[in-house]
């Protein structure tokens, strides 16, 4: 065998027994047991070192896998993956990892109403430009708080646990204008493409795949505009297109981390120039402003800023919303 396979399939093992005992453990025991079981498979992980370097990635693999039936054990992950290796490569290589969480309005919502309505919203990094609808959805905060559009109960319903140092927003958003920017947008008129942003959800997370499933449903009813574009290129034109009387929110959620550091600096001057207000969810290490606030405690959690000054942790995926001092 060629040494670069063998440096390759090193790699491959490392790197799925990473995944497996930091990512998917506790939280996808099917992508804990398929990763686990690449890592300890030499015919699986010369397999997978075919590929081009970054499309090795387990989460790639996985959906991939599953897009072409493979089921709950390894056994049936590695039979789908051996005997349908050419559909299974040819999928891997067409597609990219991708996700749009609706829940994440949840944590945006309490920031979104305290600036002066009416909002202009522009997503960065947007995917199927799901965080363009807050105003579609409905909230359930603490439990008690039951936040609806005005016609009524939405098919989207977002609890979120809000701490007490917190205000809990007490209606929704007045969104006169709305347009995002992706480097790959996600269609949702497409069913394919909404078919794979639903594979992308991990097995067992059936909760935020019917989430997922109902929000595509309502972007659907008067789907959000969402522009391909690297965000450093399309932001400032596509601002300028906002209507002047209302307020421009430019926000983004788990996106930055995609950005290297000049990039991410190049962001923060083009955004701080624009007028109105700049709202960024994500990870604690990606902004300067946030670094300090990465602990243990909030491993793997967000932190949003307001025009640059940090205001509470969030859950990734939108469940809570915490007081920094909480
Ligand atoms: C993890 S997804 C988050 C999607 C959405 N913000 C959410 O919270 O559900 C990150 C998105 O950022 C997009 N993205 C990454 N780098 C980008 C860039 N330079 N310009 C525009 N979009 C970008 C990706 O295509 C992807 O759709």
């Amino acid at each position: 065998m060629e040494p670069t396979i063998h440096l390759g399939t090193a790699g491959i093992t490392e790197s799925y027994r990473a995944f497996g005992d930091r990512e998917a453990r506790g939280v996808s025991p099917v992508y804990e047991t398929w990763a686990i079981g690449v890592s300890e498979d030499t015919a699986v992980a010369d397999l997978l070192a075919t590929l081009p370097r970054g499309k090795r990635q387990p989460n790639l693999v996985f959906a991939a896998a599953r897009w072409h039936g493979a089921g709950g054990t390894y056994d049936e992950f590695r039979t789908t993956l051996l005997e349908q290796w050419p559909d299974v490569r040819s999928t891997i290589l067409a597609r990219a990892t991708q996700t749009n969480e609706a829940s994440r309005c949840a944590v945006l919502l309490p920031f979104l109403v305290e600036l002066p309505q009416p909002l202009a919203l522009l997503e960065v990094g947007a995917a199927a430009g799901l965080c363009l609808l807050p105003d579609r959805y409905s909230y359930r905060y603490n439990g008690r708080i039951e936040l609806d559009p005005e016609d009524g109960p939405s098919d989207v319903v977002l609890p979120c646990a809000i701490s007490s140092g917190l205000d809990t927003p007490s209606r929704l958003p007045d969104v006169v204008w709305r347009a995002g920017i992706d480097l790959a947008p996600v269609p949702v008129s497409e069913d394919d493409a909404c078919a794979w942003l639903e594979t992308l959800v991990w097995p067992e997370h059936d909760d935020r795949r019917a989430r997922l499933r109902a929000a595509l449903d309502v972007a659907r009813r008067e789907p959000p505009r969402v522009e391909a574009g690297d965000l450093l290129d399309a932001l400032p034109s596509l601002a300028a297109e906002a209507p002047d009387d209302a307020t421009l929110v430019v926000f983004h959620s788990a996106v930055l981390a995609y950005l290297d550091a000049g990039a991410r600096s190049d962001f923060i001057d083009i955004v701080t120039a624009l007028p109105g207000h700049w709202i960024s969810n994500e990870g604690a290490l990606v902004l300067p402003e946030t670094a300090r606030l990465a602990s243990d405690k909030v491993e793997r959690g967000f932190v949003v800023v307001v025009d640059g000054e940090p205001r509470a942790y969030a859950d990734p995926h939108g469940r809570s919303l915490a007081a920094l001092d909480d």
